[in-house]
């Protein structure tokens, strides 16, 4: 690697600054073009660089899911990095980097942040969207008051700052210098590796992946390839080919990153329809969500949360108890169930990683998750795809079942939430604007109201009051609760870049004594028609059906 140390420093001045940096729930999302264009991502990362607490003298961990865009970006990044006195820049093999194993890096190197390179499940390449994500030096998404502060200096940027270097190498692991910032390139998956052997039972996962059992791991040409075949194939044994779609490309191959019923649905019909495989998962673009399958058994998040949580301490580093679980607001009380016969406290946030964070850091929570395919632990501050995948399977190993046995053992005794969430993507924003304040508005006439055959108790706006720094956020989804308590959630969501998204969260519980095994759109039905006619969803945003079905 050539020696950078002696590289100038130059200074760009802007015309203007941007106004359109606001960093969202995960970070600055944007199209590919938005970030080609002149001076775009330097703008947000001079501000961040300015922001962020423990920059000069410290260390930052930059890298990414590997879409389009990914290594250019690095570079912008550690150029800028070295003009701001930052000490020590931690990157990795080909700038590939999940964000669980940012976050670890983060925690184990001490750096003052992370900078994740990712729009998540967004589609990539240079008609995708591309993302910057700032970590905290927890591991977890920054704070809203750092977030705020950099879009607060995105907004008055002259300026930005860097070194005149040549492209970084990063093909392998070594060590150079830029400036006076030491550049270390690791193997990205090493560390993350060694972490999920302290939690899980690494013996006990091999017998069972080297015995009849079949696994079928989905990368979806995804930033996990790389990781999951290292844990699968070579650390557990699993047949190679366990891993599909196991190469990284900087347009996930054409596909859409998220792991759902949808996007994920040769995976899903593979084990929905067939009986080759006993077990299949799938990671998003970045690698923090998960999808759980069973042989023709499809596990719901807000379910393999609570199971997660009920079978806890047959995974090694959960042994000695939980010491409580979060789950955002839309996701399922399956998990309130569960701690309520552990006797642990479980705690309802609002939507989006960050408020687990302050659960976590404070010891209040051990496991927490979110419906939308994100399930973590203290053991980072990010929701974690593989560590589920890893979890379930251990889970496996040690009970001897199947996925199907273990979900009929879990609602026979504790019941079951039917549960599914509707997404109307990419809907006018003036349409799906339209629809949230108008039922926003009814919300105080609707309390005693009929609803699918149920009585409105409660209808709420969201506002949650954060139990460690009493920090207050409200506005976070309108909630109808009805008496027997089932309810429905409308969202508007927070990470889209088109137009807007609504989403429509149904749920209704059945008793152990109760019909169990239902398709939860049937079992669901009526509070769909119901929700549609107060809603008027259909002619607002005229589309015949959702987009998405989970
Ligand atoms: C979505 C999910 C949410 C998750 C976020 C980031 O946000 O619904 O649970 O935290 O992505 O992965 P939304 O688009 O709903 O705002
Ligand atoms: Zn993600």
């Amino acid at each position: 690697m050539t020696d950078l140390a002696d590289a100038p420093v130059r200074q760009v001045t802007l015309d203007r600054p941007f106004e359109d940096q606001k960093p969202g729930t995960s970070g600055l999302r944007k199209s590919s073009q938005q970030f080609q264009t002149p001076h775009y991502l330097e703008s947000f990362i001079e501000a961040s660089l300015r922001v962020v607490p423990g920059i000069t003298g410290g260390t930052i961990v930059v890298g990414g899911d590997g879409r389009y865009g990914n290594r250019r970006a690095i570079d912008v990044i550690a150029r800028m990095a070295a003009a701001h006195g930052v000490a020590k820049l931690i990157t990795t093999t080909g700038g590939i980097l999940s964000t669980p194993a940012a976050s670890n890096l983060i925690r184990s190197h001490a750096a003052a942040c992370g900078v994740i390179l990712s729009a998540s499940h967004n589609p990539g390449g240079p008609d995708g969207d591309f993302g910057v994500k700032i970590n905290g030096a927890n591991g977890g998404p920054a704070p809203e008051s750092v977030t705020d502060a950099i879009y607060a200096a995105t907004r008055q940027l002259d300026g930005y700052r860097f070194l005149e270097a040549e492209a970084l190498s990063l093909d392998s692991p070594g060590s150079f210098r830029i400036g006076s910032m030491q550049v270390e390139v690791l193997d990205g998956v090493d560390a993350y590796a060694e972490l999920m052997q302290t939690l899980f039972d690494f013996d006990a996962i091999a017998a069972l992946l080297r015995g009849n059992f079949r696994l079928a791991f989905d990368a979806m040409h995804a930033v996990t390839g790389p990781y999951a075949k290292r844990i699968f194939e070579q650390l557990l044994g699993a047949p190679a080919g366990t891993v599909r779609n196991g190469l990284p490309l900087e347009d996930f191959g054409g596909g859409h990153p998220d792991p759902n019923l949808t996007y994920a649905h040769d995976l899903a019909e593979l084990l929905l329809q067939g009986d080759l495989y006993d077990f299949g998962a799938a990671c998003d673009g970045d690698g923090d969500r998960n999808m759980i399958l069973g042989r023709r058994c499809f596990v719901n998040p807000s379910d393999s949360l609570a199971v997660l949580t009920a079978q806890a301490t047959l995974a090694p580093g959960y042994a000695a108890g939980l010491a409580g679980v979060a789950r955002s607001m839309p996701t399922s009380a399956a998990v309130d169930v569960v701690a309520r016969e552990l006797g642990i406290p479980c705690f309802e946030t609002p939507t989006g990683w960050k408020f687990f964070g302050n659960l976590l850091d404070a010891g209040r929570i051990t496991l927490c998750g979110e419906e939308s395919f994100g399930t973590g632990s203290n053991h980072i501050r990010e929701k974690d795809g593989l560590w589920a995948v890893l979890f379930w399977l251990n889970i496996l190993a040690v009970r001897g079942c199947s996925v199907a046995e273990i979900m009929t053992e879990h609602w026979g005794r504790f019941g079951r939430h039917y549960y599914s969430r509707h997404d109307y993507e990419a809907i006018a924003s003036e349409a799906a604007h339209g629809l949230y304040d108008r039922v926003k508005s009814m919300q105080p006439t609707l309390v005693g109201q009929a609803f699918a055959g149920r009585t409105i108790a409660t209808a709420d706006d969201f506002a949650y009051s954060d139990p460690v720094d009493g920090s207050l956020t409200s506005g976070q989804g309108l909630r109808l609760l009805l008496d027997d308590g089932s309810r429905v959630v409308l969202r508007l969501s927070g990470t889209g870049t088109q137009g807007a998204t609504l989403r429509v969260y149904l749920e209704s519980y059945v008793p152990p004594s109760g019909d169990l095994h239902q398709d939860p759109q049937v079992a669901l039905a009526e509070m769909i028609t119901a929700i549609d006619a107060l809603a008027e969803i259909r002619t607002r945003t005229g589309m015949e059906r959702p987009t998405v079905i989970t």
